[in-house]
């Protein structure tokens, strides 16, 4: 990679930095998701062989996948406790921005009453950020709720968006001060799919109607968080961060190929962001997938190479896909998740390289992109793959908590280190 020409492609104030979801590394989480974890630990650990022997890995992960306790966030990377260490590890790393969540079941843990003391935690949260001269990049909602709103049947329904609401009001009266950018929403595609239509995810259902309104009630979620950040603070930079995948025509030039290709984009990445248009100041893009479709909506993709999750990994896919999303939208780009499952650290200096390559051609055909966000900092609770999948910049060990740079981000932030 040629490091002088970077110098003039990326803007001075670009965001190098990292992405986490307070679910996935807090740990001490008491929330929709938990408790599903505890109820189904031991029947994903009986059925991992089923579902997951197909993997290339499969040998070296067979013993943690068959484990219950692997499917259980717990005590997570214990980040709640130990953020103003991590957060010295983004400075380490020469990152200059961070995304987090900050959890819902915490700051309203019944409804209606606050958690004084979790929203003081935040707000030295954010110091600790700011005292580092780290932008902070405040995620709302990363798919997981509070047990009463649960109860109250989530987002399946329509007037529980209310609470949802003032659930975004209190966010906005005390912990916006320190905040310049706000993401409401965490891939609602990926969520509504899996947890409605697959029924892998919480609350496991399959139900085509129940997935429409979900979908749609995230989307009226979405649309009223906006109204009432922007109200509240008018300067405040919102936007949302769906999972958009580069898809594309596994044979270009046959009809049915095209065909379902853009039926697929339409379906996956754009019929959300079409309808919150106007109340985006910039587009969260989380990139992983190039995925290739034939025939009548199959998917077909290369069968190398593979991260240890099993996906398929194209990192230059998202050339084109940012060229859509900005030939579309006109509106600026951050990339808010970007990263592989990879225990080796064998692949994540070759994907960083090449996503590197994909924003500079990006960038020089004038897309206004300003910020690439790594998924993850830290080794992370994978959802109901549990604990062995490794996103990490940096590996943490669950015995001992210890955190150890990955060889691939000590690369990184030499690199932006030459090249800011
Ligand atoms: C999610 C993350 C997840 C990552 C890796 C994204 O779709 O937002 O929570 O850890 O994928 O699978």
């Amino acid at each position: 990679m040629k490091d002088e020409k970077n110098e003039d492609i990326f803007p001075k104030h670009f965001f190098w930095g990292a992405s986490t979801a307070a679910h996935q590394v807090e740990g001490g989480n008491h929330n929709q998701w938990s408790v599903w974890e505890l109820a189904h630990a031991s029947e994903l650990a009986q059925s991992a062989h089923r579902r997951l022997s197909w993997m290339p890995n499969w040998e070296e992960i067979k013993d943690q996948a068959e484990e219950p306790e692997n499917y259980v966030s717990g005590t997570g990377v214990e980040h709640y406790a130990r953020y103003k260490q991590d957060i010295a590890l983004l400075s380490e790393l020469n990152l200059n921005a961070f995304r987090f969540g900050v959890e819902w079941s915490r700051i309203e843990p019944s409804p209606g009453k606050w958690n004084q003391e979790a929203i003081e935690h935040y707000k030295l949260y954010f110091a600790e950020l700011r005292a580092r001269k780290i932008e902070p990049f405040l995620n709302l909602w990363h798919w997981t709720s509070p047990v009463w709103f649960e109860e109250k049947g989530g987002f399946e329904k329509r007037e529980n968006v209310k609470y949802f609401e003032r659930f975004v009001k209190k966010v906005a009266e005390e912990l916006l001060d320190d905040v310049a950018y706000v993401i409401t929403l965490n891939e609602p595609n990926n969520y509504a799919s899996i947890s409605y239509l697959l029924g892998r995810w919480p609350p496991q259902k399959k139900n085509p109607l129940l997935f429409f309104r979900v979908y749609w009630n995230l989307m009226c979620a979405h649309r009223a968080a906006y109204s009432i950040l922007k109200k509240h603070k008018p300067s405040v930079q919102v936007g949302c961060a769906p999972n958009l995948s580069n898809i594309q025509a596994k044979r270009p030039h046959s009809i049915l190929d095209e065909v379902s290709t853009k039926c697929m984009r339409y379906f996956w990445n754009w019929w959300f962001l079409r309808r919150i248009r106007k109340y985006q100041d910039f587009i969260g893009v989380n990139y992983y997938f190039s995925d290739y479709y034939t025939g009548f909506g199959k998917m077909k993709n290369p069968s190398v190479p593979l991260n240890d999750a099993g996906f398929y990994m194209e990192p230059e896919g998202l050339y084109p896909l940012l060229l859509r999303v900005w030939d579309r939208f006109h509106k600026p780009i951050i990339i808010t998740e970007n990263g592989l499952a990879d225990h080796k650290d064998q692949y994540r200096q070759w994907w960083i390289e090449n996503t590197v390559i994909a924003m500079e051609r990006a960038l020089s055909e004038g897309v206004d992109l300003r910020g690439y966000l790594h998924w993850s900092l830290l080794d992370n609770f994978e959802w109901d793959f549990g604990w062995w999948p490794k996103y990490g910049l940096v590996a943490v060990d669950r015995k001992t908590m210890k955190r150890t740079i990955r060889p691939s981000a000590r690369w990184f932030a030499k690199w932006i280190e030459r090249n800011r």
